[in-house]
């Protein structure tokens, strides 16, 4: 067993140290920068179901569904396509409105999601057409699905998700690079620009990786909260929900996401100095507005840990705690900014002594509904 997690203690960590080569196994063939190509033959083959697309409806759950929250936000601002994310639980049993010209987007980690699974076979009886982003190669999403594109994240064992997740996030965006070029949304400048920076995260995401130790000591100053909170927005929002689940799965603390500006409908009744509160505040065209929803948490001493942007020097003398990644485009900032939380998690759950890989209750794959 010690041989299969390739010296690192648990799967959880292997598969989180293993993102820079299964992002780059996810974009090889496919992203040529060199050449100002994307090559997805599940999309060349169907471009003109895809780029005519009225609206795209995106069926998930648990991680993968968060991904979809990621592709929402890319689609719908490189494509200009209305989008949807649905939890496929509530999607199969409401009678959903599917018309000709709307595509489904799956995603999951194993293909076999019983929910998922269910919601697209009603989908596709309506005539749907389904694209899968699927990790396990031949799988019943996988083989369900009209057209779609592997993440090639191989095999992923530990029961959060992690490696999975960042592949699902570099197939959704070379989609939407893809779509948003062909449909003439996405300015070729821009559209070289992301290709560029896409094939840039691998080396970011190993600098991430580089620094354990400092998510380590935060994650031993903290792990005896009772509660945390974690906020980003538009990008960065769906991140924030990320950082929550892994925390709530892996170390039992009971952990909101929120976007930020929400908070002060709700969450913001919870701060006081017992609660830490996780900032995913990358700098992008909401930075400024995430900056003061910070002093807001520290008008009311609650505590604050930042994710920032290598080089920001406003956050983190306003922060109890930062961890720091690398710049990017905003699109592809959960890439980078969903490390750190993850680590994060898996050092909460070690410290408290947890079984990581195999969290109570959990299953890697809900295959009965
Ligand atoms: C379970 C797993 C999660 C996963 C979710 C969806 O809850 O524990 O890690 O995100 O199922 O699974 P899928 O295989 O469809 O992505």
């Amino acid at each position: 067993a010690a041989i299969e997690k390739g010296g690192y203690d648990h799967f959880m960590l292997k598969e989180i140290h293993e993102q820079p080569e299964t992002i780059r196994d996810c974009l090889r063939g496919r992203l040529l920068p060199e050449v100002g190509k994307i090559i997805m033959s599940g999309i060349e083959n169907h471009l003109e179901a895809l780029t005519n697309a009225h609206r795209m409806i995106i069926v998930a759950c648990g991680t993968s569904w968060h991904a979809g929250l990621v592709a929402e936000y890319m689609i719908e601002e490189l494509c200009r396509i209305p989008v949807e994310v649905e939890y496929a639980s509530e999607f199969r049993y409401r009678n959903p409105i599917i018309h000709k010209g709307d595509v489904i987007i799956a995603i999951s980690q194993s293909g076999e999601t019983a929910d998922t699974l269910v919601a697209l076979e009603n989908a596709k009886e309506k005539g749907a057409f389904i694209f899968g982003v699927v990790n396990v190669v031949g799988s019943s999403i996988a083989r369900l699905s009209n057209a779609g594109a592997y993440t090639h994240a191989g095999p992923e064992i530990g029961v959060a998700s992690t490696k999975a997740f960042t592949g699902q996030l570099a197939v959704l965006a070379m989609m939407a690079l893809k779509i948003g070029l062909a449909k003439g949304t996405l300015m070729h400048d821009r559209y070289l620009a992301l290709m560029q920076e896409l094939a840039d995260i691998p080396d970011k995401v190993r600098e991430i990786l580089k620094n354990t130790e400092r998510v380590q000591q935060i994650a031993e100053k903290y792990k005896d909260a009772n509660d945390f909170l974690y906020l980003g927005r538009g990008y960065n929002f769906p991140v924030a929900l990320e950082g929550a689940l892994k925390l709530k799965e892996i170390s039992y603390i009971h952990a909101e996401g929120y976007p930020a500006a929400e908070m002060k409908h709700g969450p913001i009744a919870l701060v006081d100095n017992q609660l830490p509160v996780v900032f995913v505040a990358t700098k992008d065209k909401y930075y400024e507005k995430v900056i003061s929803n910070v002093q807001e948490i520290k008008a009311r001493k609650g505590i604050v840990i930042a994710i920032a942007t290598e080089g920001d020097n406003t956050l983190p003398p306003m922060a109890n705690d930062t961890l720091f990644v690398p710049e990017t485009d905003e699109v592809l900032a959960p890439l980078l900014s969903v490390i750190p939380l993850q680590l994060l998690s898996y050092y909460v759950g070690v410290a408290k002594g947890y079984d990581v890989d195999k969290p109570r209750n959990l299953a890697k794959s809900v295959t009965v509904e």
